[in-house]
């Protein structure tokens, strides 16, 4: 056993995405933005890729160039980048990697870069259809789809996409879901009068792919879901990919009374055993865990007792029979009886998209169902 591991099963990858195409008619845009949601980002594009996606997406443009770099050609598309990522960008464009562009300032970058590096840069327009983050305010619309169209009439960007995204989307019912898209139909309808007519309108997340067949347009992208983590309660046969486990670096017999880890936040309340667990915050464990996050241990379930550590936490055993060297796993899909990411992220108040996308970097990340 490692001393910490990540467990990454690929197979659950493809086949989470593969559940998800075969229920759309629109492409599919697996997301695989901050390190693949803590899965590895190139093991797990491949993975999404194998499963049927057709495009991947990214936050940030580094993370498109990690995916060419690593030889993968599939359309990517990245939103999320700065002033000072303009010469970025132009690399990316250079790379045939699609960027999104929500305001003129960055058309502006797009269109500078393009005339000086000959490249025809493909956009993806994205209007704030409600979720007022990243996207083009609808009072800034029509300025900015006009200027599109005339920088596409001189050849310098395609627009491939028109594309915006849900604020309550794991909230199936709510009423800014319909709201959403009738702003983003209405958006399509300026966009097409101004002659922008994109091959791909896209819209849903995990949330909208497996509970809103009417937002799938063109495609849909999927984030969590294609790690096997759903957004919304429901049995979508999904099967979550990551199990964080470890391996026990210290057992020792105490007696009652003993105040366990920093501040003393946890007592023995008889004589025990207690395991020392080789992950702490530093490791991506919440340190609200304190005292409340499950681990499963040679089979029974325990709450890490005391604080959480950098480096480390404590679990009181009671009387079961451990070894330094056994495994310990703080979640994982649940089919061993082992605590979940829903579980972890219950205890601490927070989502699971938290809990695994925050497995830092010391965990290491081992590969199984198929080639990363
Ligand atoms: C723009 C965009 N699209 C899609 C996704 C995927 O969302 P989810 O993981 O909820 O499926 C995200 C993730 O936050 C996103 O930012």
């Amino acid at each position: 056993m490692l001393r910490t591991e990540a467990v990454i099963d690929l197979s659950a990858i493809r086949d989470n995405v593969a559940s998800m195409a075969a229920g759309t008619a629109a492409e599919v845009m697996a997301v695989v933005k901050a390190d693949g949601y803590g899965h590895g980002l190139v093991p797990a594009a491949r993975a999404a890729l194998a499963g049927g996606a057709t495009w991947l997406g990214t936050a940030i443009v580094h993370e498109a160039l990690a995916l060419r770099a690593a030889g993968i050609t599939a359309p990517l598309l990245s939103w999320l980048w700065t002033p000072g990522e303009a010469e970025m960008v132009r690399r990316a464009i250079a790379a045939d990697i699609d960027v999104s562009v929500s305001s003129q300032w960055q058309l502006d970058a797009v269109t500078a870069g393009v005339r000086e590096s000959g490249y025809t840069a493909r956009v993806h327009l994205k209007i704030d259809t409600g979720l007022s983050r990243n996207g083009c305010y609808v009072d800034d619309w029509p300025e900015l789809v006009a200027a599109t169209a005339k920088a596409q009439a001189a050849g310098e960007v395609i627009v491939v996409g028109v594309w915006s995204h849900f604020a309550y989307a794991d909230e199936p019912g709510h009423p800014t879901i319909g709201k959403q898209i009738a702003a983003f139909r209405a958006a399509l309808d300026v966009a097409a009068r101004a002659g922008v007519e994109p091959q791909l309108r896209h819209l849903a997340n995990s949330a909208a792919t497996l509970t809103r067949p009417d937002a799938h347009f063109d495609l849909v992208r999927p984030g969590i879901a294609v790690y096997g983590l759903a957004p919304v309660a429901g049995d979508f046969g999904l099967t979550p990919a990551m199990t964080l486990r470890a391996a026990a670096a210290l057992v020792k017999r105490v007696r009652a009374g003993e105040g366990v880890s920093y501040g003393h936040e946890y007592t023995t309340a008889r004589d025990t055993t207690l395991v020392l667990v080789p992950l702490g915050y530093a490791d991506g464990v919440p340190r609200a865990a304190s005292n409340v996050g499950p681990v499963w241990v040679n089979g029974s379930r325990f709450t890490v007792s005391g604080r959480v550590c950098m480096d480390q936490i404590v679990v009181d055993v009671g009387d079961l029979s451990v070894s330094a060297g056994d495994e310990v796993v703080l979640f994982g899909p649940g089919s061993r009886g082992e605590p979940t990411a829903q579980d972890w992220a219950d205890a601490v108040g927070t989502i699971h998209y938290e809990i695994v996308t925050r497995v830092g970097p010391r965990v290491q990340r081992t590969y199984v169902g198929g080639t990363p």
